[in-house]
């Protein structure tokens, strides 16, 4: 039966080509170095695979408008069958791409992968963050709450302050002077239809490159040793049996936090009303916070170095050494610009908060400085509420 379907298929598909195909990616040599942190880049394709089966299964019942949107979330979450199992995958799936993403770039970084002839696979990989941040910035205001139509108000105002551009930039975003239904469905046909093509297309280049070029060894640049039986570990069975282990992980570990900490819903977008404590999803404020002690504009040039400097990072490095004993520039000044981001990440979930350290309130003002929470509390008394001390900060600044 088996070689009847066989023959059956071979006569009207070339399988001989698809078997000697697939049989030279499984055979494929990896350098002996290759470990479990090589295990991250196909786990962001698992991770990919994630979220668009759950986008997919969310899009039979969300509804782009602001009369339906946050009324279609709210039933998907308490009324459609595991339809919060979905959505808690779908959002937390999200912020563990990103940590995964992190992940993946650190270690393509300390072990000197984006070096020659690898240079496009690295801002190849940078076009990929940039198109998940995006995702992440447009799937935040679909479900019309609160939080997510302010941080989208806030989000694209700074692209406002953008010289020449920045003014038409934000129309064309929010499609009109402010932020209504149309952006709602701007947004989401961002979300659903664009990114995920320019994101499928990038991981394909991405991996085109890589199953050409193999992965990176550890020896420098011009010394890199041919690969043979004695020196190199095979795809499969070796690493594939890796990733095998480390997706059911993930995924268990997902399915654990989609169960512990379900995805909260808050309440439905008010125009007229603004929340206290605006805030951006935690990969944006190390930015945000950045951008308020900065002018606008000169905030706007200075949040955007890290990013070209990321793309063009493999052109600046020039040595050829891949080890990372041999590269303490590198190696320091990216361990620089990892706690400069996570400081101001920190910051920027401090600011505009109140916290109870041992006892004592501690209330953090938008800079993240710690002032003594009476100052809130007289504030309080006076009806002012955070967001409006804000404005009126940041119109002192100007
Ligand atoms: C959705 C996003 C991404 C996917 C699906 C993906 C996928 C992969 C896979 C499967 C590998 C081979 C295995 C491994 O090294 O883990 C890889 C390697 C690589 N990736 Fe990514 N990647 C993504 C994002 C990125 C980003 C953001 C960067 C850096 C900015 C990057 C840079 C690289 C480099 C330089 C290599 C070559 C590693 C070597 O030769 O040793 N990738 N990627």
């Amino acid at each position: 039966m088996k070689q009847k379907i066989s023959t059956w298929l071979s006569e009207r598909y070339p399988m001989d080509q698809v078997k000697s195909f697939a049989k030279k990616q499984a055979g494929k040599l990896l350098p002996p170095h290759t470990s479990w942190w090589h295990t991250f880049g196909s786990l962001l394709i698992f991770l990919t695979l994630n979220q668009i089966i759950t986008g997919i299964l969310l899009m039979v019942y969300y509804r782009p408008t602001p009369e339906t949107a946050f009324e279609s979330v709210k039933y998907i979450t308490t009324k459609a069958n595991f339809g919060w199992f979905i959505r808690g995958l779908h959002a937390w799936g999200a912020n563990i791409m990103i940590v995964a993403l992190i992940v993946h770039m650190l270690r393509t970084y300390v072990m000197g992968a984006y070096k020659k002839p690898r240079e496009l696979t690295w801002v190849l990989g940078v076009l990929l963050f940039g198109t998940v941040l995006t995702f992440g910035f447009t799937g935040y205001l679909l479900p019309w709450n609160q939080l997510s139509y302010w941080a989208t108000v806030v989000g694209t105002e700074i692209t406002g302050a953008i010289p020449f551009l920045g003014e038409g930039l934000k129309i064309l975003l929010r499609g009109g002077e402010a932020v209504s239904g149309e952006t709602l469905s701007r947004f989401y046909v961002v979300h659903v239809v664009v990114l995920p093509w320019v994101l499928v297309g990038l991981v394909v280049m991405h991996i085109i490159l890589l199953r050409t070029q193999g992965l990176s060894p550890l020896e420098p640049v011009g010394s890199e040793p041919k690969l043979d039986d004695n020196n190199a570990i095979r795809f499969y069975p070796e690493h594939l049996a890796k990733e095998s282990v480390i997706f059911p992980i993930f995924f268990a570990i997902m399915v654990a936090i989609v169960l512990m900490l379900p995805v909260e819903l808050g309440e439905k977008a008010d125009y007229f009303s603004t929340p206290e404590g605006i805030k951006p999803e935690w990969y944006f404020l190390p930015t945000y916070q950045l951008l308020k002690y900065f002018p606008k504009l000169l905030g706007i040039f200075v949040s955007f170095i890290p990013m070209i400097l990321l793309f063009i990072w493999p052109f600046i490095d020039r040595s050829p050494f891949r080890h990372p004993k041999q590269r303490p520039v590198s190696i320091t000044l990216g361990i620089i610009a990892l706690v400069i981001a996570l400081f101001f990440g920190m910051v920027g979930y401090l600011s505009e908060n109140t916290f109870t350290f041992f006892g004592k309130k501690v209330h953090f003002d938008i800079y993240g400085v710690p002032r003594n929470a009476i100052i809130q509390s007289d504030s309080e008394k006076h009806g002012i509420h955070d967001s409006e001390k804000t404005k009126e900060e940041n119109t002192e600044k100007k």
